[in-house]
C-alpha cells in the first residue's frame, strides 16, 4: 500500500441503481468521484490507478466486467482470466471505495450490438487492424460506464495508449464533464509491461518477449544517436521480427495524443509503439522515445 492511502473495505455493488444511489450519497457528503474502468485480473498497473485516484479525489469506483463486446476471438474472452477474490483484495488495498461489478445483463440487457465508431486512423489502424471491432466495444462499454458512474475524473493507463486515446476523444464528445487522466506504464522487474494476459505466458515465452521492452529502449538510443526516426523504425522492427518467437503485429513512431505519424509533423510526444504476439499471448507496449 503507498504512503497516504488507508485501507479500507470496499462497497460491492452489482447494479447500477445501487450503483446510483451509492455516488449520489457521497457526492451528498460533498466527495468527487474517481473512476478506474478494469476488466479483473487486478495487478499492480491497475493499483497505481487506484492508488493516483485516491490521492487525487475523495472517493474511488473500480469496475470490473469483462466487456464482451471488445473481443473479436470467443477464445480470447472465454479464456480471459477471472481472479475475483484477489481482485476484491487489490482494490482493497489500493484505497478503493467501491467495486462496481455488473452482470453482462445489467450492462448490455440483451442486445450485444454495438454501435461502429469512426475516429479515422485511430480507431482504423494499429490494434484496430488485427482486432476489427475492438474499438467500437471499448467505446460502446466505457460510454455506458461513464454513465452509470458519472465520475469527476476516470483513470486510464498508458499501456494502451491507443485504447487512451480513443476514451479522450470519446469523453470530449460525450461526456465533457469527466476529466481523462492517462497515468504511466507500470513495469515488472525484468522490464515486461504488466499486463493481465502475462500469466498465460510461460518461463520460456516470458524470456522471449523481454525482446518488446528491449527493441522500444533500442530505438529510443538510435533516435537518441540522431538517426532518422522512419530509418531507424525499419531497422528496429526488422531486428525484432528476425527474433525467433515472436510475431510482430506492428512498431511505429506516433503522436501521444492523436497518433499521428512522425512524418506529419505534429508537435509531439512521440511514442514508439507495438503489438506482438509471444507464445499464443498478444503483448502490447511503448515508450517516450521524442518528447
Ligand atoms: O483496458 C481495459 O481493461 C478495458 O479495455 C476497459 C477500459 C476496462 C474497457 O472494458
Amino acid at each position: 500500500m503507498s504512503q497516504g492511502i488507508q485501507a479500507i473495505t470496499p462497497v460491492l455493488l452489482r447494479g447500477a441503481k445501487e450503483l446510483r444511489e451509492w455516488v449520489d450519497n457521497e457526492r451528498i457528503l460533498g466527495h468527487q468521484i474517481g473512476f478506474v474502468p478494469t476488466m479483473g485480473a487486478l495487478h499492480a498497473g491497475h493499483a497505481s490507478l487506484m492508488q493516483l485516484a485516491a490521492q487525487d479525489v475523495g472517493r474511488v469506483v473500480v469496475s470490473i466486467f469483462v466487456n464482451p463486446t471488445q473481443f473479436n476471438n470467443e477464445s480470447d474472452y472465454s479464456g480471459y482470466p477471472l481472479t475475483p477474490d484477489a481482485d476484491l483484495e487489490l482494490v482493497e488495498a489500493a484505497g478503493g471505495h467501491a467495486v462496481f461489478m455488473p452482470s453482462v445483463e445489467e450492462m448490455y440487457a440483451d442486445d450485444l450490438t454495438v454501435k461502429p465508431v469512426d475516429m479515422g486512423a485511430l480507431t482504423r489502424g494499429w490494434e484496430a487492424v488485427d482486432r476489427p471491432g475492438h474499438f467500437d466495444g471499448v467505446v460502446a462499454i466505457v460510454d455506458l460506464l461513464f454513465a452509470a458512474v458519472r465520475p469527476d475524473r476516470a483513470y486510464f493507463g498508458e499501456k494502451d495508449l491507443q485504447q487512451l486515446a480513443v476514451v479522450r476523444t470519446m469523453a470530449a464528445e460525450r461526456h465533457p464533464e469527466v476529466e481523462v487522466v492517462g497515468c504511466p506504464l507500470i513495469r515488472d522487474v525484468d522490464g515486461l509491461a504488466l499486463s493481465s494476459r502475462n500469466v498465460r505466458l510461460t518461463a520460456d515465452t516470458r524470456r522471449i518477449a523481454l525482446a518488446l521492452p528491449a527493441a522500444l529502449h533500442r530505438l529510443k538510443d538510435l533516435l537518441a544517436r540522431g538517426l532518422f526516426p522512419p530509418d531507424a523504425v525499419v531497422m528496429v522492427r526488422e531486428e525484432l521480427m528476425a527474433v525467433e518467437g515472436v510475431e510482430l503485429a506492428y512498431l511505429d513512431l506516433v503522436q501521444r495524443d492523436t497518433f499521428a505519424s512522425w512524418m506529419s509533423g505534429a508537435t509531439g510526444p512521440y511514442f514508439a509503439v507495438l503489438a506482438a504476439t509471444v507464445g499464443g499471448v498478444r503483448l502490447l507496449d511503448n515508450l517516450e522515445v521524442i518528447s
